[in-house]
């Protein structure tokens, strides 16, 4: 399997169909979460299902073998299922209906129609949590040696030289497109701070309609700490005594901590400024 520029257009050109189901976020942003939510509250709240099903096999993860070429020692494969994907872009097609679809392409590499066929969800997080998260996934899914500094790893992050970048025209093409019928424009933050209030937006944006003891009970299994424990979101091979984990600390915020110096703290103020100075995009506060 050749690397993405070989596959591009087959992406590009993947069929949707109407009632297709896609999430789409830059790594570390919180797809996971959301794909666990969205796939219940299509189902009817079938836990049962989730428990039975890795979440690797109930979306398929389109571009999920380019990547693997991208990286020198390529991904390994997930806790309890055949690799981070058992569908992709190659057999999409033949997938029965409703299709469940996770990628981190931006909307520009998707095929387009999409978002005028399908209903899209994409969800966007702070970018300098993001940089902590991706920094520890890189060691997960060991694109990168342990021993790499996030100092190290900051210089390549804040110059877009990492997988899937750049980060912030990912972003913003889905936030230009925030008021599309077929868009629902969510945040990590939002879904921290109150997680009943997206699970009410993400029904409506299905059709779908639930009590408030179901939401509640939704909002439960979705904390934390509880799907940390779901043996069907394991990926790579973690480490118990670092942060290296795929569900490695679920805060929003955290990234204070690893921007420890006066340098990195200038740095990452600058490099949101610059950014954010160009678009009417802003992150939720956090207070
Ligand atoms: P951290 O590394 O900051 O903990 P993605 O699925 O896009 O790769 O995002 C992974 C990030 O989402 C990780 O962030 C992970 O812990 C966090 N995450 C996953 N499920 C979560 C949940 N239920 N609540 C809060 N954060 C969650």
């Amino acid at each position: 399997m050749a690397g993405y520029g070989d596959h591009a257009a087959d992406i590009y050109n993947l069929d949707v169909r109407p009632d297709d189901i896609w999430v789409v976020a830059f790594s570390r942003s919180g797809t996971t979460w959301l794909q666990e939510l969205l796939w219940l509250l299509e189902n009817n709240l079938d836990y049962d299902g989730a428990a039975k099903t890795p979440l690797t096999k109930r979306y398929a993860f389109i571009e999920y073998p380019t990547m693997s070429s991208e990286v020198k020692k390529g991904p390994p494969t997930a806790g309890n299922s055949s690799g981070a994907t058992v569908d992709d872009f190659r057999n999409f097609h033949t997938l029965q209906s409703p299709r469940f679809v996770k990628t981190h392409l931006p909307l520009s590499l998707l095929p387009p129609k999409l978002l005028d066929t399908a209903k899209v969800f994409y969800i966007a997080r702070d970018p300098r949590d993001v940089a902590v998260s991706f920094h520890f996934m890189h060691k997960l899914f060991r694109y990168f040696d342990e021993d790499v500094q996030f100092t190290e790893f900051w210089e390549l992050f804040k110059k877009d030289l990492l997988l899937h970048m750049p980060l912030f025209p990912h972003i913003e093409e889905a936030w230009t497109k925030r008021d599309h019928p077929n868009m629902t424009f969510l945040f990590y933050e939002e879904m921290q701070k109150d997680l009943c209030s997206v699970i009410d937006k993400v029904s409506k944006a299905l059709g779908k309609e639930y009590t408030n003891e179901q939401k509640k009970k939704l909002a439960e299994h979705l904390n934390f700490e509880n799907m940390k424990k779901s043996s069907t979101l394991k990926y790579g091979k973690e480490d118990k005594d670092t942060e290296i984990k795929f569900m490695r600390k679920g805060l929003s915020g955290n990234w204070v901590k690893y921007f420890n110096t006066d340098e990195l703290k200038r740095e990452a103020e600058e490099y949101m400024e610059t950014h954010l100075s160009k678009t009417d995009l802003t992150f939720p506060d956090l207070a």
